[in-house]
């Protein structure tokens, strides 16, 4: 349960008033909209968040969806770092500003922050929508076009939150570019499929052709060991079901499991985990089978049992996404 003060909460109070005002059948004809326009064929030449009616329905639909990826994604990196705060942050293709409100859920107050989009609409939500989060009071909330003529100021983090696939490939070579160029730390996330996974490989590689360290989810900077093709790396997120989402998908489920890629790359001394768990856990009795990607460079399961005692218990408690071992049963 969200503590009923943070910005979590704020977030889904605030888009569950958005919707007080609006006909339900308006809401749910764009929310239909949309998906179908996300399963066609993007990149787009123009904004798909077009009106009043499709941001409200993005906002309500999707955005409790990639403030959990994003929020999973930058916990994963404050893990690695764990005195540094971000001073300044710019979400790159931020649209209603979901990533601006995980960034302040996992590293509380204020400081400079700038979202950056070309869809007016998006934007305008977004600022209607982080009047509710004191953190996102100072927020500048600006049209810019993703594209070769890119450029960025100097800040300390730069979020990019389900943009790449709507780009173009060298749109989004620039962007990773104009990323790395005025970022200490880029942390970018996608959705978890084998495309999302492979454009998500593609920024990292990027990332460390300019000179940062990967921290996570990799505990390493080398090469990923999944063989092209094969598999693709993802992880899960569980989102609360709003009744909006009931009302487009039917059914009762409290909840749904967003799955997304990310990488958190960064040019501060972060400390990688020795190694992560990247599938859901088995648990079997008196054992979990944990599927690892490792700093050796290698993906591996290992088994861990009763024998193996305070492991053991960490090893019951292990999420798909956590660091392995825990912090503090490494030793
Ligand atoms: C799927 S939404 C993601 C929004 C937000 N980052 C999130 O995670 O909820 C993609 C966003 O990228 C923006 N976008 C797509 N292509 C763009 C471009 N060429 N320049 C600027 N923004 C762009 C869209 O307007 C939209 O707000």
């Amino acid at each position: 349960m969200n503590d009923p003060a943070s910005p979590a909460a704020t977030l889904r109070t605030a888009l569950a008033d958005l919707l007080h005002g609006l006909p339900p059948t308006e809401v749910t004809a764009a929310v239909d909209r949309l998906i179908a326009t996300y399963r066609g064929d993007t990149p787009t030449h123009a904004p798909i968040l077009r009106d009043r009616a499709d941001v409200a329905a993005y906002a309500a639909y999707r955005m409790p969806a990639t403030f959990e990826a994003v929020h999973s994604a930058l916990t994963a990196f404050a893990d690695t770092l764990p005195d540094w705060t971000p001073g300044s942050h710019t979400d790159v293709g931020g649209g209603t500003g979901a990533a601006t409100w995980a960034v302040t859920e996992t590293w509380p107050g204020e400081r400079g922050v700038t979202v950056l989009d070309w869809a007016e609409p998006a934007l305008a939500l977004g600022r209607q929508l982080a009047a509710a989060n004191p953190a996102l009071a100072g927020a500048r909330w600006q049209r810019a076009r993703i594209g070769e003529d890119l450029t960025l100021a100097a800040t300390d983090l730069v979020t990019v939150s389900y943009v790449l696939n709507e780009l173009a490939e060298p749109d989004r070579a620039a962007l990773v570019d104009a990323a790395a160029g005025a970022a200490q730390t880029v942390v970018i996330v996608e959705a978890g499929t084998p495309a999302g996974y492979q454009r998500i490989i593609e920024a990292r590689d990027r990332l460390v052709r300019a000179g940062f360290r990967v921290a996570a989810p990799c505990p390493h900077s080398a090469a990923c060991p999944i063989a092209p093709g094969t598999d693709w790396c993802h992880f899960s997120a569980r989102v609360g079901r709003s009744s909006l989402h009931r009302q487009v998908k039917g059914g009762s489920l409290a909840y749904e499991d967003e799955k997304f890629s990310y990488v958190a790359a960064t040019r501060l001394p972060a400390e990688p985990a020795p190694a992560r768990v990247v599938r859901r856990p088995q648990l079997r009795k008196g054992q979990v089978l944990l599927d690892l990607c490792e700093r050796e460079e290698r993906l591996r399961r290992t088994t861990v049992t009763k024998r193996h005692g305070d492991l053991y218990k960490a090893a019951r408690d292990a999420d798909w996404g956590d660091a392995w071992p825990p912090h503090d049963s490494a030793s």
